[in-house]
């Protein structure tokens, strides 16, 4: 049973707070969870609860913490710390009032404390028998809202082919990233690294980020495409308007937005594309699948919020093909876990993601194993609120024994 909740102030990767949350059982296990924190948020995610007003530019969570002593505290004490989905619909209730990073804090932490209750890891919580370790997609560039818009692309990432055990995939990342760095270091000056670790360079636009991943996988002693593909993160929520796509200074109705999408997948070893058109453009996602949905695989992260009921409806119109898994946009295990089985439930390929706040918390190498995950995406291979995930999925690697990485979309 849950005994007793407490709750702290930490910081983020960005420097800002955010909220700890610890539950203890009778039995004296502890559990603790962290909640990150997205800057291309969608809208329709769980909101999450700031104090608002001059400090740390509305940011700070004193509110959310007094909230998690003393109304989340005394809902959930007295709970079996097994019963997670019965924690769960309480949080989930709770959750417009005390905040979405409260309750997912709050979530995370019974998890944990539910595994420790029982000797156990949380990933072991969720399968005792994962069949495969997740694919990871690792970022090497970064952009958009996570690299003051640089390049209107957010994320720039590889996805190792040919590695089948996961140590081996983070080596020849860790190799492109040296790789690309250097081929930088030969134009000129950079501006150092973006918010989730990637480099952020000089570049005059998607394509030359495209052609300097292409040049750091080569330089490594990859083949593209056969060895490494790319992954890209889009999120163009960030760029869309009613009247399309802006870029630069041009602007692209969603027509020629997806067309030029699908050049881009056609010229380069592309294997996934999250969020091609905006959280609210159904028929830029459709289309999206029906001109690039054979070379690559059409991900779906502020379209569909974690939410799995907008998963089965994206996935019945064909508007995604995987769905990204944040179990801050839903506010609690449960609901993602609800959100992963929608997606198995429609053949949709699952990517569990970290968000671009981050922290030391691991919980996303847990649940990317525990859930069976096809990828795992947390960022790049640099910085150590990432390599803490990446570490993580290593020691959980060898505690199985050594698996093989899930199969490649
Ligand atoms: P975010 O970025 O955490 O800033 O939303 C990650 C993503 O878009 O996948
Ligand atoms: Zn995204």
């Amino acid at each position: 049973t849950i005994a007793a909740v407490c709750a702290r102030r930490v910081w983020d990767s960005r420097g800002l707070p955010t909220i700890e949350v610890e539950v203890r059982t009778s039995s004296g296990a502890r559990g603790q969870g962290i909640a990150p924190a997205g800057a291309s948020t969608g809208r329709r995610e769980a909101r999450e609860l700031r104090d608002g007003g001059d400090r740390l530019g509305g940011c700070d969570v004193i509110r959310a913490v007094e909230l998690a002593i003393s109304v989340v505290g005394p809902r959930i004490t007295g709970i079996d710390v097994h019963d997670q989905e019965a924690v769960d619909a309480i949080l989930a209730r709770m959750g417009p009032e005390v905040g979405g990073n409260t309750t997912t804090a709050a979530s995370l932490a019974v998890l944990h404390a539910a595994g420790a209750s029982r000797g156990i890891p949380a990933w072991a919580v969720l399968d005792a028998a994962p069949r495969w370790m997740p694919r990871p997609q690792i970022q090497i560039i970064g952009g958009g809202a996570h690299a003051a818009h640089r390049t209107a692309v957010q994320d720039f990432m590889v996805l190792p082919l040919s590695p089948t055990r996961i140590a081996d995939a983070f080596f020849e990342v860790a190799e492109v990233y040296r790789a690309v760095g250097a081929v930088l270091a030969e134009r000129g000056p950079r501006r150092g690294v973006a918010d989730e670790g990637g480099h952020w360079p000089e570049v005059t636009g998607t394509e030359d980020a495209l052609d300097l991943l292409v040049a750091g996988i080569e330089r490594a002693g990859l083949v593209p495409g056969v060895d490494m593909a790319i992954s890209l993160d889009i999120a163009a929520t960030q760029f869309a308007s009613a009247d399309g796509y802006g870029v630069g200074d041009r602007s692209y109705d969603t027509a020629d937005w997806i067309a030029e999408l699908d050049r881009l997948c056609r010229a380069y070893p592309i294997s996934t594309i999250e969020d091609p058109a905006g959280e609210d453009d159904a028929r830029g996602m459709r289309r999206a699948v029906a001109t690039l949905g054979d070379t690559a695989v059409v991900v779906g992260d502020d379209y569909l919020v974690t939410d799995a009921d907008r998963i089965e409806a994206a996935a019945r119109d064909e508007a995604v093909q995987a769905a990204l898994i944040k179990v801050n946009q839903v506010g609690t295990v449960t609901g993602a876990a609800r959100a992963v089985a929608a997606a198995r439930a429609n053949d949709l390929s699952v990517i569990v993601s970290a968000r671009s706040g981050e922290t030391e918390d691991v919980s996303v190498a847990h649940l990317a194993t525990g859930w069976g995950a096809d990828i795992v995406k947390v960022g790049s291979i640099t910085r150590g609120e990432r390599t803490a995930k990446w570490n993580e999925l290593i020691r959980i690697d060898e505690a199985l024994g050594g698996l093989p990485l899930a199969p490649a979309p």
